[in-house]
């Protein structure tokens, strides 16, 4: 999990791979189960940790880890489905990456309305039809990287948010976007369990970042409509960003004057920068960003600047210091 103020929540040594993963990779690497070990999805007796647990050969996880047919820009294979909504963070459910799904399961996402308002001319609400009727969706295969120091690579389905922006023309006063997550503690047991969070979970970009081709507003993953645990049934991915700008379960989109909080700014402002975008340079205060482990690989890979979309984002930055805790 993102890492808690010490007076919210104990963290342990262990945070960035938990102890009980820690503990069952131990157990894989007796068993030359490498690979495996390093997706860290041991734990539960969920699907994933049975399989890790039992007889599989080494090359039936790798092929259960990625889809070789569909691959980033770089050349690296995308994660499977199976993968992509069995490791999660939403922490609406639970902290426990492995149990989101489960959780997840009966999570209600339809019907579904989205608010898009605030310094606008149009102010609109939408339907997921509505926006699926509206906004050609297209793949978009892009790493996510986690602030916790794993990546993964997603084919996304989806439209750039700049369309929905655009056809509710922000006025010359809006400078950023807010993002709101759903509320509703009948179906987010954490929502009522973790009451120190400042709930819902919100996040927030600038208007050219909100306005950039690679943010995306996305539907659906593999082709498919958005599984619960991905945050369904609308949610952003800012590729360049660590994982946690890119909220799931939007409900409101708000086009604001001033840079909006977000809760994981406001629960520990010094560690979660309002941009936070993905630097290998500025290590987090507990722990480095240099490299990470790409979920199904072995080993760590160098954290690349911007995720490796520097070419496409650099300029957005150009006169800011990057080592700041933006
Ligand atoms: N959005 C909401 N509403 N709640 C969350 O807990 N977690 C964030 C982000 N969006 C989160 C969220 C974090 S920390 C990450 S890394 C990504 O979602 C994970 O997305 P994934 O589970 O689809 O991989």
């Amino acid at each position: 999990m993102i890492g808690l103020d010490k007076n919210m929540e104990k963290i342990r040594s262990s945070e960035i791979t938990p102890e009980h993963v820690y503990l069952s990779r131990r157990r894989l690497l007796r068993f030359g189960l490498l690979g495996a070990a390093s997706l860290g999805l041991t734990a539960c007796g969920g699907q994933i940790g049975e399989m890790l647990t039992g007889t599989a050969k080494e090359a039936d996880l790798a092929s259960d880890m990625f889809s070789p047919d569909k691959r980033d820009e770089l050349g690296d294979p995308a994660n499977s489905f199976r993968v992509i909504s069995n490791y999660n963070n939403y922490y609406e459910f639970t902290l426990d990456k492995e149990a989101v799904a489960r959780l997840a399961a009966n999570f209600k996402a339809e019907p579904w309305k989205v608010t898009v308002d605030g310094l606008v001319r149009n102010p609109r609400t939408y339907d997921l039809d509505d926006l699926r009727r509206k906004f050609d969706q297209e793949e978009r295969i892009y790493r996510l990287r986690c602030v916790e120091g794993w990546s993964m690579v997603i084919p996304w389905l989806g439209f750039p948010l700049a369309k929905l922006l655009r056809e509710v023309e922000p006025t010359s006063e809006a400078r950023y976007v807010r993002f709101v997550s759903l509320y509703d503690p009948d179906q987010y047991p954490n929502q009522r369990g973790l009451t120190f969070y400042p709930w819902p979970y919100t996040e927030g970009l600038r208007i050219d970042e909100a306005m950039h081709d690679l943010t995306l507003l996305v539907t659906g993953l593999y082709g498919k409509p958005l599984p619960n645990s991905n945050g369904a049934p609308l949610r952003l991915a800012v590729p360049w960003k660590y994982g946690f700008k890119s909220i799931k379960a939007i409900v409101k989109i708000e086009l604001v004057a001033e840079q909006p909080k977000t809760l994981w700014n406001t629960m520990a402002p010094h560690e979660y920068g309002f941009y936070s975008n993905v630097n290998p340079n500025r290590p987090h205060p507990r722990w480095s960003q240099a490299t990470e482990r790409r979920i199904g690989e072995p080993g760590r890979r160098p954290t690349l600047m911007f995720n490796g979309y520097a070419e496409q984002v650099a300029s957005l930055y150009a006169g800011m210091d990057l080592m700041a805790n933006y």
